[in-house]
């Protein structure tokens, strides 16, 4: 994920703009860049690799510049290199922009600034960013950027800096974080506050659509064309839980970015006048997916999860048969693929030994493969056919959350794409879950922001077991596997999902006064079933949690406790569900004292088979 930082004020900026980057480092990146003004020109360095690479170049030269930005990047849009690093600049290398996001329309507006002349040197989409600023610059960088924001399309935390105006650095903001640090005639922009809690700890928060322009002795914040008074917040982390962006383990962390992570992987991919999804890296033509007569999922762990999700709404949607293998099972079994299977490979890290190696074995067999992955130019991207990129930003602990929900989401858009191609989904069905969709960011907001306090009380009670089971039918099946893994890799509790109405054909017996369950029940086709199978064991003393709608307040009648969540099209339910699930594994291991983030024998990348 890529982090900025800017500087002005009285001292050296380099020193100060270095240490910035290198404490958002936690975040992952592959390429990293600092622009400075110095004796009015831009000097600006950039590397490919880790921040030591640019302390190489740089070897020691600070100068005396006072006024700077730098970035570290996480490649997107172009693969990691010198050429594609932040910060970028115009023409004439006057001004310079780093940017966190996308800029969607960036194919456009770089063909409009190409027909005028503008020469662009790298492949990313932020590029675009300092030649607009060019086009619109009459002697104020501020107006420009303000001209610049309406033009694009897409999320940006963007800030700018000019030679003609040294004294001054521009920033806009949507969908993307940035903060200005306020300090003792020095200010500071920054994406995340690791990068400046050690200069100050008082900062201001930016929102969407606000623009902002800081001085070394005042700060300008504007929405609508009007300047606008913002709060000081105060910050009183510890520089540990500073690197976890003041959570106090990663997983938290990035349980609490999923909404973030959800826009990520939806952005850029929805056709604005027809609400049709698009991939840029990976495009089928009609007559390529009607040869399609069985899609294969193949993955790992929480991915294979993900991959059992696919295969409910795939062959709801579309009537494919769609098969879903465990990897290291695949590729032993001589899996039956050919040139009309479609083997969908699901992988976080992109590197697993085991989803490789069953990606060559379909490719060797005739099958295209589709690789959902969160990270560029990784092994899988690098040997798929097609990649559609998640986005999530880097999962540093070793419990995938983020990376799941994400994944849900690419599964979800590629669904809808091959309905479309296939001409399988009505325009009234493919719009109610375009609009349900859209919903679900703020929708896992809404439960992270509601259900924490009564998760903790649950986590109580369940930190003082040995077992817990997880009940669901259908979907919900599919998320109890994900939640009940999620509650073993961390608390170490036998935690166990089953289909519910299996229950009666064996596990039954070992059902107790007190045994704890979680039970879903968002799939209304089956839902009564489900009260049924919640009956059967509360009738031999079960202690059960259920997890509803708002508004099926009928389950108070049959379970000990309900958890509601946001009302959605049952089909998308698994990404709400699965996050108060992950909630309460999360609490459960921190009442038992467990290593959330690294927990026992497990590691977070699985290359070996
Ligand atoms: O990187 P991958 O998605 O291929 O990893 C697959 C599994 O190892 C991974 O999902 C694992 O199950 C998670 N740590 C579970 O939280």
């Amino acid at each position: 994920m890529c982090g900025i930082i800017g500087y002005i004020g009285e001292q050296k900026a380099i020193p100060l703009l270095l240490h910035g980057l290198k404490s958002l480092e936690y975040r992952g990146y592959d390429s990293a860049g600092t622009a400075v003004i110095e004796n009015g020109q831009l000097q600006v360095q950039k590397a490919k690799g880790k921040i030591c690479v640019l302390e190489e170049k740089i070897a020691g030269n600070f100068g005396q510049a006072k006024v700077g930005i730098a970035h570290t990047r996480w490649a997107t849009h172009g693969r990691p290199s010198d050429e594609n690093s932040h910060p970028h600049m115009d023409c004439h290398k006057e001004i310079a922009v780093v940017h966190n996001g996308i800029i969607e329309n960036y194919l456009q507006i770089k063909e409009e600034l190409e027909q005028k002349g503008h020469v662009f040197v790298s492949d990313t989409d932020t590029e675009v960013i300092p030649h607009l600023l060019e086009e619109y610059y009459e002697g104020n960088l501020l107006q420009a950027m303000e001209k610049a924001t309406k033009k694009m399309r897409g999320s940006y935390a963007i800030v700018a800096i000019c030679v003609k105006e040294p004294d001054v650095l521009v920033a806009a903001r949507k969908d993307n974080p940035l903060i200005i640090g306020l300090g003792d005639n020095e200010n500071f922009f920054a994406s995340d506050i690791p990068a400046i809690i050690n200069s100050t700890r008082n900062i201001l928060i930016l929102q969407d659509g606000e623009l902002a322009a800081i001085y070394q002795d005042r700060v300008d914040v504007y929405a609508n064309g009007q300047k606008v008074k913002k709060e000081i917040v105060r910050i009183d982390w510890d520089a540990e839980a500073s690197k976890k962006g003041g959570y106090a383990h990663f997983m938290l962390k990035e349980i609490h970015e999923q909404p973030w992570a959800l826009n990520q992987t939806l952005q850029g991919r929805i056709e604005e006048e027809h609400g049709k999804v698009y991939f840029h890296d990976f495009s089928m033509s009609k007559e390529e997916a009607q040869r399609i007569h069985k899609i294969a999922v193949v993955a790992c762990g929480t991915a294979y999860h993900a991959g059992l999700v696919a295969k409910y709404a795939i062959e709801k949607l579309l009537r494919i048969p769609v098969e879903v293998d465990i990897a290291s099972e695949f590729r032993y079994r001589d899996p039956m693929v050919d040139q009309n299977t479609l083997l969908v490979v699901v992988s976080q890290s992109g590197e697993t030994a085991d989803t490789l190696a069953a990606l060559r074995e379909g490719k060797k067999k005739g099958a295209r493969v589709v690789a959902i992955t969160n990270v560029l130019g990784s092994s899988i991207s690098r040997e798929a056919d097609d990649i559609i990129y998640t986005w999530a930003g880097p999962e540093i602990a070793v419990a995938s959350t983020k990376a799941y929900l994400t994944q849900l989401m690419a599964v979800y858009l590629l669904t809808l794409y091959l309905g479309d191609l296939l001409d399988k989904i009505d325009l009234p069905t493919r719009q109610k879950m375009m609009e349900a969709i859209y919903r679900l960011p703020h929708q896992v907001e809404e439960i992270l922001q509601n259900l924490v306090p009564e998760l903790q009380q649950l986590a109580k009670r369940f930190a003082q077991k040995n077992d817990i089971f997880y009940l669901g039918r259908g979907m919900d099946y599919a998320v109890v596997l994900e939640g009940a893994l999620k509650m073993k890799e961390i608390s170490y509790i036998r935690a166990e999902a089953y289909a519910a109405g299996e229950l009666k054909h064996g596990t039954l017996a070992l059902i107790e006064e007190d045994v704890p369950i979680l039970a879903l029940a968002t799939q209304m086709d089956v839902y009564e079933k489900m009260i049924s199978n919640i009956k059967e064991v509360k009738a031999r003393g079960a202690y059960v949690v259920g997890f509803t709608y708002e508004g099926n307040t009928d389950l108070t009648k049959t379970v000990d406790h309900v958890v509601y969540l946001p009302q959605t099209d049952d089909l998308l339910a698994p990404i709400l569900s699965v996050v108060p699930l992950q909630l309460l594994s999360y609490y459960t291991a921190i009442e038992r004292g467990c290593d959330v983030d690294q927990p026992r024998n497990l590691a977070k990348s699985v290359t070996v088979e």
